[in-house]
This record gives structure tokens, sequence and C-alpha cells, in this order.
């Protein structure tokens, strides 16, 4: 009866909404499994759980810089004078019931919710999901990805504590520092001197509108891009370029991915109900005077932090303008590393010739100049992250501030380019350990004595499956200069493909096989087959 009412529901629907085809396109679709695709999705769903708990919030939260004093239940804050915004946030903590709750999970799903964006888009890079045809659904990933900053930020600023407004502070020195616009741009943002009466009323419409509805937006259309250029797969055998390999979206993949939402909402609501985060009453409302050591925005932010604390406070006058080097070029280096991951799609096509399209990833070790790219890019995104905490680490670990600060300051310069090629030559390394293995089989240091004194080891020869995975990666042949290559071209090309390890040839294979198929055939006359090694004893 229930699957009658549902056929004629959904009779009754098709007629009027024509839906039936999408429904029946949608869940045919093949999406291939693989855990590091997992990351986009908890990224999709602590979205959700930052809407549902977001709305919570706006229905007791007031975005008002009117100043009140405390009465509520808190005593140590009586009699405070504060903000209506941060009394509101006392009054959501103690006194709405599941307040603090909801509060600690709209917070940990900011967090969660840009840890999984972050390892998300790094399993796009390293696996190279970027190349032709998804370079445009990147692009819509990394605006999520800034858009995502954008809301933690206006979020965390909303409270009006101390670290909120510390945190704003930074804002209006940032765009102070630009030369000649700057103060108009911070008077036009804060609505005259900082911190004025109209920052938090103005941050809470970004913060609850405009930014969850460009979101909203972006994730529709990357997931309708996603699904128009199809997913990748990792390289096995019947994975071509031409096919998808892995499962229908209905039922296997629906009911995957609906139990998996339901994990992730309830590993978020088991950390908020047992870890406190941002309470806002040990800070105490926001006063621009006190600024605390130990004041650290969230994690996301803590690299542009960093960047301000790293750097040495130079400044020069021009025609009566203070030229702030100690603003302007950190925001260059902010710049530089986003532009840098925003471009790197066209770049890397641009160097490598490539306009092929791939549906196949690739190993992170068949990549190595990429692959040591994207960690020399984290290495100077946690540099700057480790520099935003070196009050804390100096604290903790007894250390100087002075020298932390140093270590940093060299070690951006210096970390990068070592764990580049340390990353490379590791990359390269495996590469080669795998071609061995592609081509000879495993070692089993069993070492057979010809009647001839030769030595031979016995190998054990790969199953098809794994040797298929190792053999089948993208072979492609640097550029050469001259037919329209410029020499900046060529030389950006040749420093991608030194060291360049070609892939396995069936040719190559197929007189690697012959070969063991020989020594195998010789072995078995000695040894009559019976390869165990006698004991020691
Ligand atoms: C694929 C969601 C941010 C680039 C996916 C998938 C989902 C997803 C569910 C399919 C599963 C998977 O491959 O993990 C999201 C959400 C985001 C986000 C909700 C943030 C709110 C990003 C960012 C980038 C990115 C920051 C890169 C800068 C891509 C690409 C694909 C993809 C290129 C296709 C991958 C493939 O076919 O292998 N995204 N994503 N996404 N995402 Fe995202
Ligand atoms: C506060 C992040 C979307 C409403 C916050 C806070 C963060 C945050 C980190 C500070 C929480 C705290 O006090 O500890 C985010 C992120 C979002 C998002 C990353 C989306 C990507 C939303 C949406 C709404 C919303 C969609 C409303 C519909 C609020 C309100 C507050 C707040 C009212 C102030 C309440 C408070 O701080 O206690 N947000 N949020 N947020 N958020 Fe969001």
């Amino acid at each position: 009866r229930v699957a009658r009412l549902g056929a004629v529901g959904g009779d009754w629907l098709d007629q009027r909404t024509a839906g039936g085809g999408l429904v029946k396109f949608l869940g045919r679709k093949i999406f291939p499994d693989h855990w590091s695709f997992m990351f986009g999705e908890v990224a999709l769903y602590s979205f959700v759980i930052l809407l549902v708990s977001g709305t919570f919030l706006t229905m007791f939260f007031v975005p008002s810089m009117d100043e009140v004093v405390y009465d509520g239940v808190y005593g140590p804050m009586q009699g405070a004078h504060m903000s209506r915004a941060f009394e509101s946030t006392l009054h959501l903590s103690f006194e709405v019931k599941g307040g603090l709750l909801f509060r600690q999970m709209h917070h940990w799903a900011a967090l969660v919710f840009m840890v999984a964006i972050f390892v998300h888009m790094f399993r796009v890079f390293f696996t190279g999901a970027f190349r032709k045809p998804r370079e445009l659904n990147w692009l819509v990933g990394f605006s999520l990805m800034v858009l995502g900053m954008v809301a933690g930020f206006s979020g965390y600023s909303l409270p009006d504590d101390v670290l909120s407004g510390n945190g704003l502070r930074v804002v209006d020195g940032l765009m102070k520092g630009i030369p000649i616009v700057g103060t108009y741009l911070s008077m036009l943002l804060f609505g005259g001197e900082f911190p004025g009466h109209d920052i938090i009323p103005r941050l809470f419409t970004i913060h609850i509108l405009l930014v969850p509805a460009a979101i909203l937006g972006l994730i529709a259309i990357h997931l309708t891009l996603l699904v128009l250029s199809k997913h990748t797969h990792y390289p096995g055998p019947g994975r071509t370029d031409r096919n998808v390999v892995g499962f229908p979206v209905f039922p296997v993949y629906a009911a995957k991915a609906g139990g998996f939402f339901f994990l992730v909402f309830g590993i978020i609501t088991l950390i908020s109900a047992t870890t406190a985060i941002n309470a806002v009453w040990i800070y105490g409302p926001y006063d621009p005077s006190p600024v605390s050591a130990g004041s650290q925005p969230d994690w996301y932010m803590l690299w542009t932090d960093g960047g301000l604390r790293l750097i040495p406070g130079w400044e020069f006058t021009i025609f009566g303008y203070v030229i702030s080097l100690n603003i302007l070029l950190p925001m260059a280096i902010y710049g530089g590393l986003l532009a840098f991951l925003a471009l790197y799609p066209f770049l890397e096509a641009w160097v490598t010739g490539d306009d092929r399209e791939h549906h196949v990833l690739d190993l992170p070790y068949n990549n190595p100049v990429r692959t040591g790219l994207g960690v020399a890019w984290i290495t100077i995104y946690l540099i700057l992250a480790l520099g935003a905490t070196n009050d804390l680490i100096a604290l903790k670990l007894h250390l100087s501030i002075n020298d932390l600060t140093w270590l940093f300051r060299v070690s951006i310069f210096v970390a990068p380019v070592l764990v580049f090629y340390i990353t490379k030559r590791l990359c390269i390394a495996m590469q080669r350990h795998k071609r061995g293995l592609a081509l000879h089989g495993v070692e089993t240091s069993k070492v057979v004595r010809m009647p001839n004194g030769e030595m031979l080891e016995i190998h054990e020869p790969l199953n098809e499956y794994d040797r298929w995975v190792l053999v089948q990666h993208d072979d492609f042949r640097p550029l050469k200069a001259g037919k329209g290559v410029s020499a900046l071209r060529a030389k950006a090309t040749s420093f991608f493909f030194k060291d360049y390890i070609s892939p396995v040839t069936p040719a190559e294979l197929r007189e690697a096989l012959d070969h063991a198929a020989h020594e195998k055939h010789e072995i078995d006359a000695v040894t009559g087959g019976d390869y165990t090694v006698p004991s020691a004893k």
C-alpha cells in the first residue's frame, strides 16, 4: 500500500514537473568509491549543520552594539558594561535551553567545515583532479574555500568579546595600512572611527545572509559541474579516461551518503557536548585597550595573523604618505599564496602543454613536482600558522619569542625549498621502487644458486590488478622550445620534467615477464619447483 501511495504521488509530481527523468538520471549516476572522496561530503554535511545551528542562533543573538549593563545569571560578569551582542551571547550560553550546545555545535561545525575543505582541496590537488575538464570546478571550489574563511571570520567576530574585537582591530589595521585610500576604507567598513557602532549589525547581515547564500549557490554549481563532468576514479583495470567505475547513486551511494551524514552530525554533536569552544565569558566583552597573550583566531585564520607577527616593522614615507611594508608585504604574501592555488590548474597546463581530458587520477608520487609544490605550499601555510602562535610556543616551551620569530622568518624562505626537494626525491624513489615491482615482482629473499655458480633471487610476480595500477600512469612528453613555445615556458617545462621517469611501456613489461618466465624455468629445473628454504636447524 505504501509503495502504491508512493507510485501515485510520484506520478502526480512527474506529470506536473517532468522530474522523473531527472530522478532517473541522477539515480543512475555512477559515483566511484574511495575513502579520499569522503572529504567533500564532510564539507557538505558540516555546512548543513552550520545552516541548522545558525538558524537557531539567530533567534536569540542580538546584533547590536548598544551598551548595556549585565544583570544575567553569570555572577562574575554582573554589573559589567558590554554590548547587547555580547550580552545576548552570554544569554544564549547560560539561559537559553540548549543554547550553549547550539553555539558550540555551530563553532565546531565551522572548524570541521574548514578542515574538510582544506583536506578535500588537497586531495583534488595531489591527484590532479583539477585537470581538464574540471578547472572551472576547481575555481568554484577555491571560491568556496575563501568564502568559508569569510564566513568563519565574520561569525566569530559577532559575539563582540575581546578576541573578536581584536580580530576586527587587525582588519582595521590592515585597511588603514593601504596607502591613500586605507583610512577611507576603514571608515566605510566601520561606519566611522574603529570600532564604531555599525560593524556588528553589518557583519550580521554578511554572516547570516550574504555569505551563506553565496556558499549555497556555489555548492549547487559545484555539484552540478560534478555531475556534468562526472567523477574521476583512481587507476585500475577497466578504468579509463572514457568511463567511470563505481556505484549508482541510487540505492547504494544514497544509503551510504545518508548514513555518513548522520555520522558527521553525531560526531560534531558529541564533540560540542563535551568540549568547550570560544568560552567568551572568560575573555570578557570587547574593550579596545587590552590585548592579552594567547589571543589566537580560529585555525583557518592563523596564517593571516602569522604573516603580521613575523614581518619586521618596516615602513617609510613618500610625499607625506606612510608606506607600511609591514602591512603591504604580508598582504602580498596572502595574495600570492591564494593566487597560486587558484591559478595552479592553468599554470600546470601551460607548463606541460597538456590539453587532454583526464578522468583517471594521478597517484601523487607519479607527479613529483606537483606533489613537491603542494607540500611546499602547505609548509609556508604551516609556518605562518605557527608564527601566529609564537607567544604560546614561547610560554609553553620556555623559549624566547624573539628567537622563535627569527626562526620562523628564516624557515619561511628555507623550509619550502627543502621540503620541495625532499618530497620530489621521495616521490621519485617511490616511482623507481614501484617500477621495479611492476617489472620484476616482489623480492622474496629466497636466493637459488645455479649449477654455474650464478645466484638468482626468486621474485613473486604481482597480481594483474596491482601491476595494472602501477603500470597505468600518464605518460607525457615535455614541450620543446621553438614552435610557439617561449624560452620561459620551455624553462618551466624542463623544470617540471627534470628527472622524469616514464611509465612502464607494454614492450618493457612483456620483456620483463618473458625474462621472469625464463628465469623461473631455469630455477624450477634446479629446485624441482620447491622453493622452501631449509630452516637454519
Ligand atoms: C568534488 C563538495 C570545496 C574542488 C567534490 C565532491 C563533493 C564536493 C561532495 C565529490 C566528492 C569528492 O570528490 O570529494 C565540496 C564542498 C566544498 C568544496 C561542499 C566547500 C564548501 C572545494 C574546494 C576545491 C574543490 C575548496 C578546490 C579548490 C573540487 C573538484 C572536484 C570536487 C575539482 C571534482 C573531483 C573529482 O571529480 O575527482 N566537491 N567541495 N572543492 N571538488 Fe569540491
Ligand atoms: C556565529 C561560523 C553560517 C548564524 C558564528 C561563529 C562562527 C560561525 C565560528 C562564532 C560562534 C561562537 O560564538 O563561538 C559560521 C560558518 C558558516 C556560518 C563557517 C557557514 C559557512 C551561519 C548561518 C547562520 C549563522 C547560515 C544563520 C542562519 C550565526 C549567528 C552567530 C554565529 C547568529 C552568533 C551567535 C554566537 O556567536 O553565539 N558563526 N557560520 N551562521 N553564526 Fe555562523
